[in-house]
Parts: C-alpha cells; structure tokens; sequence
C-alpha cells in the first residue's frame, strides 16, 4: 500500500432541483460575472437552459454565454472562450454539460491566467498557476470530470488529444441531479457506462494489489454500473439508475480509488485517446471496443489471479470453475453486456478505422517507452491489441 494525499473538495449537490437557490448563491460566492458554458444545444431540448436562466436572474448576477462545445472538445474553441474571458473579467465558470464541456471550462479556468495558446498547457510548455472556479451542472454520467483534476483536449490540426492536470482545476462545485440524464440518448447511456467502468477497471488491474478495501470498493462501484446500465438503457427515466450511474461515475474517477495503485499507467484510455485524436470517436465507444481486446491480451498464468477475481466478485461466475475459464468467462460478460444488451459496435471496422495510423499511434502511447500498465506494454503489442479491434 502506498503513501497517498487525499483532498477532493468539490462540493457536491446531489439529487433533483438542487439547483432552485442554490446556484445562484453558490456563484455569488465567487463573483458576479459568470459564463456559462454548454455544448451542442441539448440543454435548450430539455429545459435545463431555461432553468438555469431563472435561476441566475439576480441584481448581482450577469451572465455570458459560450455555447458549441463539441464531444471531443477543440482546443481553439477554448481559446474562443478564454477570450471572452479576458474581455468581460469573468468570475466564474458555469459548465453545463458531459465531461466534453465541462474539460473544455477547466482550460478556460487555466486559460485566463495564461497569455498564449491554450494548448501550450497540453504539450507542456506553460504551467498552470492560477485557475478561475468553476461550477459544474453535470448532464452526463461518464467522465468524472466533475470531481476531477483533469481536462482532455483535442488539437484537430496536430491530431492530438492531451490532458492538462492540475488541482487547481478541480470543480468547486458540482450539481449532480439525475433527472437532467433523462434525455441522454441510449447510445451516450452505453458509451457513459463503459467509460466509468473503465475507469475503475484501469485501476483494478493493476500490478500493485495492496489494498483490500479499495478492491472491494472497486468490485461494488463495477457491480452497480452493470446492474443499473441496462435499467438506464431500457428506461431513460428510472431515478434509480440514473442517479446509481452518476453517483459511480464520480467516485470512479475522482481520486478515490486510484491512491493505493500508482505508479500503474492506464492502458486502454492513452490508446484510445489516440483513436479520437485520428478519428474523432466517442470516447466510450473506443474504450468498449478495445478493453476486451486488452484483456484477453493481457491474460497469462501471471496475470489470471486478478481476472478470476473480476469474474467472481464482479460477474457472479462459479468460483469452482478453473481459474483461466473464469477470467474468459469475466471478457465473454463484458462483451455481452455491452456489444449484445447495449448495442455498441464491437470493430474498428465498423467506424471506418483501418490500421493506416496504427504505428503513429502506438509510437505517441509509447512515447515514454514500455507503458507500465498490468502488462508491460511496448510499441509492438499496442499495434497488435488494435489490430485485433479492426
Ligand atoms: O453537446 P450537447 O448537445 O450537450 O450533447 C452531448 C454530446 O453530443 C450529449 N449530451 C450530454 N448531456 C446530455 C446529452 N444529450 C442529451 N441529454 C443530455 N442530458 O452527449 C454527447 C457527448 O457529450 P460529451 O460531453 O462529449 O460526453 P462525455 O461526458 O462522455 O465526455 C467525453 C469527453 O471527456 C473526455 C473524453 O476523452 C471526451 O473528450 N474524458 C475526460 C476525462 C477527465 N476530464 O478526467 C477522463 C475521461 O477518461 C475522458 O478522457
Ligand atoms: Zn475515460
């Protein structure tokens, strides 16, 4: 078990109409110019804007706006933003939206601070050293973002797709009401779920396995994302699944369960970042279509241990059964769940992906040399593990 510092200061309201007072008292309390910040338009279907305009009608409250954030949000959409920023002197960031929106505020955050290209923060060129606060509406249960330190940003001219890391972009405060993922289509329900569950499963297959109590966490956080998935899939507006599906996807990517695993690196989201970098995809469907692939690559009599674990504790198979016929009994659950039950595209194929990029990508996931995940993983095999996604 390792040394860790745990700090997550997000204040979280959880539940419906947590916004009613709420909102406007807690953007009062940093200031009285906000931007609100939202994507394509689907808060204007669901109410949600409407909502939030009523809310932030207030004597002291002036709002912006920047809407237009695209899934795999651009890094010249944030520096759009950040100039809004600097001309109105804005306060304080209202993101409302999925992990999309809300990555894109925490660039602005930085980028207000910053003289230059927002994306120097992505390749490392410039530190982040001072952040505006942000106040999240989550819509989407997926990311984590809304107890996160990190943003992720595309650069579509450089085909890059990076994280900017930093506490001081962590959300100061997050609105979690499951009745505003009502409207999330089935596709997104699917693509969130898997998200969250790769996140916990990042972590959970790890080489370091000091810390039982994380473990079991894990195995519960994995277990209620199974169970409520296809609820949410089958019936947008059961409060029960929604709220079970955001809930997870906090506390699955907020710090919490990594703290006993470093230093293991993820696997699966650096390879399918390069996916979304080349090709634009949906994050979650990357990540579906290449952790089982991952898996079974992974699997070995080193390795089987963790997986006859995963089937047992997490999927319910015979405990009685061999070791290796459970850890590919755990991939054959996972496949089912989400290529048969939640109808996502189980091949690269199917998204006009070919291997023209392959080596490109595996030489950027390797760019520090071997990737220290459950396996070591160098150019060779990441080249091979997408291969087996065409
Ligand atoms: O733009 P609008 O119109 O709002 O539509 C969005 C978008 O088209 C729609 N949507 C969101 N809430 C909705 C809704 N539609 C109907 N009703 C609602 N209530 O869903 C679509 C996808 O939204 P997006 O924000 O892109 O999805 P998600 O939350 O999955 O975010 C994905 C992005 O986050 C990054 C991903 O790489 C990707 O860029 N990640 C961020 C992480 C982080 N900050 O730590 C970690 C993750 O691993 C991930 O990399
Ligand atoms: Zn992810």
């Amino acid at each position: 078990m390792n040394n860790f510092i745990y700090e997550i200061p997000t204040k979280v309201y959880f539940g419906e109409k947590q916004l009613q007072k709420n909102l406007s008292e807690e953007v009062k309390k940093c200031g009285s110019k906000v931007l609100l910040v939202y994507g394509g338009g689907s808060i204007k279907k669901n109410g949600l804007y409407q909502e939030i305009m009523e809310e932030l009608e207030d004597p002291e409250i002036e709002v912006y706006e920047f809407s237009g954030i695209e899934p795999n949000p651009r890094h010249t959409a944030v520096n759009e933003a950040v100039a809004i920023c600097k001309e109105k002197d804005i306060d304080v960031i209202l993101a409302v939206g999925g992990g999309s929106v809300i990555d894109s505020c925490k660039a602005t955050a930085a980028g207000k601070y910053y003289d230059g290209d927002i994306w120097d923060f992505a390749e490392k060129k410039a530190e982040i050293k001072k952040a505006l606060p942000i106040i999240a509406i989550l819509t989407l249960a997926s990311t984590g973002s809304e107890m996160y330190t990190n943003s992720v940003i595309s650069n579509l001219d450089l085909h890059e797709k990076k994280g900017i890391k930093s506490t001081l972009l962590r959300p100061k405060v997050s609105f979690l009401d499951p009745t505003l993922t009502y409207s999330v289509n089935q596709y997104q329900t699917a693509c969130g779920s898997f998200d969250i569950l790769s996140h916990i499963m990042e972590t959970y297959f790890a080489r370091e396995d000091g810390l039982h109590m994380l473990d079991t966490i894990m195995e519960g956080l994995m277990r209620t994302v199974i169970k409520y998935a296809p609820i949410a899939y089958h019936e947008p507006d059961n409060y029960e699944a929604r709220a079970n599906l955001m809930w997870a996807s906090s506390w699955a990517l907020n710090g919490f369960v990594r703290i006993d695993k470093q230093p293991n690196t993820w696997a699966c989201h650096p390879i399918e970042h390069e996916l979304s970098a080349f090709y634009d995809i949906t994050h979650g469907l990357g990540l579906a279509i290449l952790t089982p692939r991952y898996l079974r690559y992974a699997l070995s009599e080193d390795t089987v241990d963790r997986y006859y674990q995963f089937g047992v504790n997490v999927w319910n198979i015979d405990a009685n059964l061999p070791k290796m016929e459970v850890a590919e009994k755990s991939i054959e659950c996972l496949e089912k769940l989400f290529y048969q039950d939640l109808k996502l595209t189980d091949h690269l194929t199917d998204l006009n992906i070919n291997e023209e990029h392959f080596e490109e990508m595996a030489d950027r996931v390797c760019v520090n040399g071997v990737v220290k995940s459950f396996i070591d993983l160098d150019k060779g095999d990441v080249v091979k593990i997408l291969k087996e996604c065409l």
